[in-house]
């Protein structure tokens, strides 16, 4: 099936200047996952049979804390059961989100479990078992900026608590599986400007984060919404956003995520926008 996301949902472009920042906030318990999709197994189940180290994994002993993660999605949507499938996947089959288990593992939030359908750019065989900071290694800044103190959010956060962050950036993509960027980006020659509207996309994150409140394990959300840029043309405000964003992105930001390789395209999308 298709899947057809509401218009422009979040615009985390609006927010300024892109920044790599922590920028989690506190959200209420209603609000904590989306929907939107009729059927996330049928987009999931075929990823799962046939791309199975690209989407899934688990770790020795994280099952008492996927039964959890099982338990807290349950509780907030029909979940079909499934006792074949390993909890969290049965979990992640009924929304349209990915899930990570984070557990700590000695001193370190280490990620035990993954169902990764949407994953941008990596894969659930690169990120299983990895430590936060091995996780972030190519972050700019993480380790020092950031690193303690998310390590600490992990430590610390209060079970009714639920944290979001969003980010953004541009792909020549609309695929919500996008294992393998560079296959993606050796598409861009071929884009004319006056496709770019259709071809590139914004690739919006949303991510939450609550902790497991039995096993004291950390949930982690990624929800990924894809929009052409061509969606920018329904709101001046948005599309005068993003162009403000995209100029300002400062160099760290735009070489992480190879900003430049779209900027003969973006450009000439804007200034057709008349922007
Ligand atoms: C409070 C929690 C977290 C914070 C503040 C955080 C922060 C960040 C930031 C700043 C980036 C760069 C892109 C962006 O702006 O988002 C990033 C990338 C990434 N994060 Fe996180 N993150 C968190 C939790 C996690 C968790 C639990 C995972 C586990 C799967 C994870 C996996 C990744 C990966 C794989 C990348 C891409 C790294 C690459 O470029 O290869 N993050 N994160």
């Amino acid at each position: 099936m298709l899947l057809r996301p509401e218009p422009l949902r979040h615009a985390p472009y609006a927010d300024g200047p892109p920044e790599f920042a922590i920028g989690l906030k506190p959200i209420a318990p209603e609000a904590w996952l989306e929907g939107g999709e009729p059927d996330p197994a049928a987009r999931k189940d075929p990823l799962f049979a046939a791309a199975r180290p690209l989407v899934w994994g688990e770790a020795e002993g994280s099952r008492p804390g996927q039964q959890e993660v099982l338990e807290l999605i349950s509780a907030v949507t029909p979940v079909e059961p499934r006792p074949d499938l390993p909890p969290l996947y049965a979990a992640a089959r009924a929304v349209a989100d990915d899930l990570c288990l984070m557990e700590k593992r000695g001193e370190a939030w280490t990620l035990t479990a993954v169902s990764l359908s949407a994953g941008s750019f990596f894969t659930a065989a690169e990120a299983l078992g990895r430590r936060l900071d091995q996780l972030h290694a190519p972050v700019p800044g993480f380790e020092d900026r950031f690193g303690p103190r998310v390590q600490r959010m992990f430590d610390n956060l209060p079970e009714p608590a639920i944290l979001e962050r969003r980010n953004w950036t541009v792909v020549n993509s609309g695929a919500l599986h996008a294992p393998d960027i560079a296959a993606i980006r050796a598409e861009i020659p071929a884009i004319a400007p006056h496709e770019a509207a259709d071809r590139l996309h914004l690739r919006i994150e949303r991510q939450t984060l609550r902790r497991l409140p039995r096993t004291g394990g950390v949930l982690f959300t990624i929800r990924i919404w894809t929009h052409p840029l061509a969606a920018l043309r329904d709101s001046p405000d948005h599309l005068a956003a993003f162009a403000r964003a995209w100029r300002a992105a400062p160099e760290a930001f735009r070489a992480y995520k190879q900003l430049a390789l779209y900027d003969a395209l973006v450009e000439a999308f804007l200034r057709a926008e008349g922007e």
